[in-house]
């Protein structure tokens, strides 16, 4: 029997391996790491790692330039956000989902498997693509079926002999993409614990000197940074680098997980955190109030959606539908000024802006309109409901 494996390299997934031969009993093993803006180091020691635990077949793709364009742009048209949170593994999962049903189907393979507990998010989120691309497909998932701590995998791991970043007293959770680095577990189980500096690595504070940050949209999408065009995935790297030496992009929220657990989450997201800021602020300049008002909804249940895994909820089309045209619009540069730790807009503008000096400046006179009707019609319910009396 066949199963193809979702594996990142890391406890879980590699603890799977062992389970997948030996409790459940697949003959052939093949394992996809789906490079979603992963250390080019870590993806070749995981290879080696899988080989080495006896896997049939490996596989290693690069997903970057399409995770840029069909998740982490439409992230940044839709401001995504879930309680104070970007979106970065709830964003890659369905992707990284999809590839491995595509191995899966290339290898006529009869299960599909990934590493989740049963506690977290991202159990929805493969099982969501797997259940939509490949119906017929077992779905496995060694880690929750057989309900194993964090110290059992770290046990399983010891006895099998696998190699692992972690051990007992570096027990973090942490997951990593172009869009951001997450980090979970160990002593940041307690929210009332500060993390300590150890759990950062993209925010450490390398740059102290002031500089200003420019971007330019296009149709809702970042596409120069000051004044120099970058692709996709060049542009996200180079903001992570340059926003993170400020120390610029640090989250510490506790959010509310599908299953209603709290979790306590440690988030790096220095490109996120300024291009969702920026592309905000460009809305601000170019919608309308109604425009502004609505979307707002839009966001949050686009948002919501892709929390939830729900990807292939057809919700998903409609609302991106639904932004087609106004995105257009979205067009123009917003200047940031980044200091140590600080990040302020400064500056925005746009051929489509709707702010007019002519209209806005007190320095100029009022049209020869006047406001004077509005102002009494704007009373009139207020003053009738005041002038009513025994109330
Ligand atoms: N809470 C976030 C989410 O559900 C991040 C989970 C990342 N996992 C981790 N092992 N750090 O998307």
């Amino acid at each position: 029997m066949k199963v193809v494996l979702a594996y990142s390299g890391g406890l879980d997934t590699s603890v799977c391996i062992k389970l997948l031969q030996d409790r459940y009993g697949y003959d052939k093993i093949i394992t996809v790491t789906v490079d979603v803006g992963l250390d080019k180091d870590d993806l070749k020691k995981a290879e080696e790692k899988a080989y080495e635990l006896g896997v049939y077949k490996h596989y290693t793709i690069d997903a970057k330039e399409e995770f840029v364009k069909k998740y982490v742009f439409k992230a940044i048209m839709f401001n995504a956000n879930y309680e104070g949170y970007p979106l970065s593994t709830a964003l890659a999962r369905p992707l990284i989902a999809e590839k491995v049903v595509d191995i899966a189907k290339r290898e006529e393979a009869d299960a599909l498997a990934h590493g989740c507990t049963g506690k977290g998010n991202d159990q929805f989120r493969f099982e969501n693509v797997f259940r939509s691309l490949y119906p017929k497909a077992k779905i496995v998932a060694p880690i929750r079926e057989l309900n194993l701590t964090r110290k059992e995998s770290i046990e399983i791991a010891k006895r099998y002999e696998i190699p692992i970043p972690v051990n007992y007293n570096n027990p973090y959770s942490i997951d990593e993409n172009l869009w951001g680095r997450s980090i979970e577990g160990g002593i940041l189980e307690d929210p009332s614990n500060e993390p300590p500096e150890e759990v950062f690595k993209w925010t450490k504070l390398t740059n102290e000197s002031t500089e200003y940050l420019e971007v330019t949209f296009e149709d809702g999408i970042p596409v120069e940074i000051n004044g120099k065009s970058y692709n996709p995935v060049e542009l996200i790297t180079t903001l992570n680098k340059i926003v993170g030496s400020h120390g610029i992009g640090r989250l510490d929220i506790v959010e509310d997980r599908i299953l209603g657990i709290k979790s306590r989450e440690i988030y790096e997201v220095p490109a996120a955190f300024s291009l969702l800021n920026m592309h905000k602020a460009l809305e601000q300049l170019v919608l309308s109030r109604r425009e502004i008002k609505f979307k707002e909804i839009i966001d949050m249940e686009w948002s919501e959606l892709v929390y939830y895994g729900l990807w292939y909820d057809p919700l998903r089309e409609s609302l991106e539908g639904f932004i087609e045209k106004q995105r257009k619009r979205v067009k123009g540069s917003v200047t940031a000024k980044l200091g140590k730790k600080s990040f302020e807009i400064v500056s925005r503008e746009s051929p489509y802006s709707l702010y007019r000096k002519e209209v806005v400046s007190y320095d100029i006179k009022q049209k020869n309109i006047s406001v004077e009707g509005m102002l009494y019609y704007h009373s009139l319910q207020s003053s009738l409901y005041k002038s009513l009396k025994n109330l």
